[in-house]
């Protein structure tokens, strides 16, 4: 996911841009780049390849002195991640001015960029790069120049800047967030969102633009988060928010509430490590405030629906990507045990496309950390579209998910800065787990067991807090296992989801190749896999399969294959088998996962370390994808 900065006022601009684009190194990125006006009203730009550290080598021998700039790091769509494609992209034609009339940043996804493109070239624009944004910009320096010829174009008239770009905008098809300022112009800049997120930092005497509020901490604490179809004119004075179909609006004025620890490692090495150890913290968040003793159920403030429209509810579809989906499809085995409520669990990808029939009485949640995750939000829209309620079970507030479903719950697990998701997917099973009690209790669970349900998640974060303990264990493991060149990780029931996130975590931070699979399965083929040299990680809880799953491990050990249990109780007939094992609390099936994931992040993480893969920020990857 990219990210973008912003800025205009009385300091030199140079230090927030490359500080705001270190913050959010975590969105993903593969290249970046500065754009400067600089003085003498000349634009300016810098862009590297790879991290921003060769950016800032770059800006800090041939500094440019300016007030006002924007900056971009691109996680590539378009085009290859080269210096030719890495933004800004300027807007500018030999014949009507010089190359560099306007530096344009964005992100999002223009769909209609080739047949711009190609009316573009036939009026003689030419293109440096790849990108869509490229195209965007050469659009904004047309319609500039056109204005201009028709005398509708008064250049000391910032709005006349905005008309333009609203022209623009409106032949575009797809999602933006993007910034863009002009040659000879140090007193504006415009900024203007669908889709893709964008918040200005309201200063004294400045202000700042981001793609997310990580940047702006220590600069502001007042915040504007402008929605779809806006346009912003942004001077060191002042904002004047335009609303596509409204005109000007008096925007509101946010206080940002996550401190400044959100986004530093606070002692840790790396963010993933930090916030594996916050899951505790994270769930007792979850659930603060939630549990009501005096009836037995959970308390869910923010779902929107009436009692009467949930009782008639009667089927839920979970909706997500990733990790979401995981927690997801732990959801489902939870719902259906507790509340005896069908639930169906679609990747938001083909949701979306899929057109599946659904009937009115049916509930849709959108489960997301980042709340901007482009499949899950179109997902959630195509469900709106016909008509059912939909909710988000969403970390990030203020997101573009959280604002456009009906209701939701949020997460409260703070800041996951780390790409690969650990806190959230733990806090997403609790969310999904006060939903089960929630609609236990308004159909068939009785009083005492809602009581017994509450016991168990108020006992949770210490059990997961246990199971940290096993951290110098999986140390030693992973230190056994770092050559792997693929892993099976295999479960049951609500075991084989974990399964799955387990395998997730290994695949994404150590590029190891691992499956997850449903444990009894593997007969059914991937066995052919099993030799001495494919690891499966077996996770074994006392519940309802034991006995089975105690099968499926024999059968991978009589072919030679390495066993590590991750299991809640030891016996001799486990000890004889398994190679390595690793003992977590014993808690409720259904809250099993929270506790037994816990090893397999930290074997996924200390794995990573000693492949010397960059833990955070692992390749090819994004924290959000909000593109398609
Ligand atoms: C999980 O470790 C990954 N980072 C990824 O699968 C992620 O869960 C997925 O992209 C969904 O993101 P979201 O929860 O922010 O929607």
């Amino acid at each position: 996911m990219c990210g973008i900065v912003g800025y205009i006022g009385k300091s030199d601009t140079t230090e927030f841009l490359l500080q705001g684009l270190y913050r959010l190194e975590y969105r993903g990125y593969d290249s970046a780049g500065l754009c400067f006006v600089r003085d003498d009203g000349l634009l300016e730009r810098r862009r590297s390849v790879g991290r921003i550290s060769n950016l800032e080598t770059l800006v800090r021998r041939q500094p440019v002195p300016s007030r006002i700039g924007i900056g971009h790091t691109r996680w590539a769509t378009h085009g290859a991640a080269t210096e030719s494609n890495a933004h800004p992209h300027y807007g500018g034609h030999p014949e009507f001015g010089g190359l560099s009339d306007l530096a344009l940043v964005h992100n999002g996804v223009i769909e209609n960029y080739q047949d711009l493109k190609q009316e573009l070239m036939e009026d003689g624009y030419s293109f440096q790069s790849q990108t869509d944004t490229e195209v965007v910009a050469q659009l904004l320096h047309r319609t500039i120049f056109q204005m201009r010829q028709a005398g509708e174009l008064n250049d000391q008239s910032p709005i006349d800047f905005a008309t333009a770009l609203r022209d623009v905008l409106a032949r575009l098809r797809g999602t933006y967030g993007l910034v863009v300022m002009f040659h000879g112009k140090p007193d504006f800049l415009l900024a203007a969102r669908c889709g893709s997120p964008l918040v200005i930092g309201v200063g004294q005497g400045e202000q700042f633009i981001a793609s997310d509020p990580a940047p702006l901490y220590g600069k502001t604490d007042k915040i504007i988060t402008l929605v779809d179809h806006q346009i912003a004119i942004i001077t060191s004075r002042s904002i004047q928010v335009i609303q596509r179909d409204t005109g000007t609006v008096q925007p509101s004025i946010q206080v940002l509430t996550q401190g400044q620890d959100s986004h530093s490692c606070e002692g840790y090495e790396h963010y993933m490590h930090k916030e594996i150890y916050q899951q505790p913290e994270a769930i007792r968040n979850a659930i603060r405030g939630r549990l009501d003793r005096d009836d037995a159920t959970a308390k869910l403030g923010g779902l929107n629906l009436t009692v009467p429209q949930l009782r008639n509810i009667e089927r839920l579809v979970l909706t997500g990507c990733g990790t979401s989906w995981h927690s997801a499809l732990i959801g489902e085995y939870m719902i259906e045990q507790i509340s005896r409520m069908p639930v169906e669990v679609e990747y938001a990808s083909e949701l979306r496309y899929r057109n599946p029939p659904v009937d009115k009485q049916t509930l849709v949640f959108g489960i997301t950390q980042s709340g901007e995750t482009a499949d899950t939000l179109a997902a959630l829209r195509e469900m709106q579209r016909k008509g059912h309620p939909t909710l988000a079970i969403c970390n990030n507030i203020g997101s573009s998910i959280a604002r456009e479903a009906d209701g939701g719950i949020y997460l409260h697990a703070g800041p996951e800065i780390g790409v690969a998701s650990t806190k959230a997917f733990t806090s997403q099973v609790v969310v999904l787990a006060l939903l089960a009690l929630y609609f236990g209790r308004m159909r068939h669970l009785s009083f005492e067991d809602g009581l017994r349900w509450i016991d168990e998640l108020e006992a949770l974060a210490d059990q997961v807090q246990v199971a940290l303990q096993t951290e110098e264990q999986i140390k030693q493991i992973a230190y056994e296992f770092q050559d792997a060149t693929n892993v099976l990780y295999l479960g049951r029931n609500y075991l084989f989801p974990t399964a799955l996130e387990g395998a997730l975590k290994l695949k994404e931070i150590s590029y190891i190749h691992a499956e997850g699979y449903p444990a009894a399965e593997m007969k059914h083929g991937p066995i052919a896999l099993v030799d001495q040299h494919t690891p499966s990680v077996f996770l074994i809880s006392k519940g309802l399969v034991y006995d089975k799953i105690m099968s499926n491990l024999q059968e991978v050990k009589a072919r030679g294959g390495p066993v590590i249990a991750v299991t809640d109780r030891v016996d001799s007939q486990l000890e004889k088998l398994a190679d390595r094992i690793i003992l977590v609390p014993s808690v409720a099936e259904p809250l099993q996962p929270v506790v037994s994931v816990v090893p397999l992040q930290l074997l996924a993480y200390h794995i990573a370390l000693l492949r010397g893969c960059d833990v955070d920020k692992p390749r090819n990857l994004a924290k959000s994808v909000t593109v398609e």
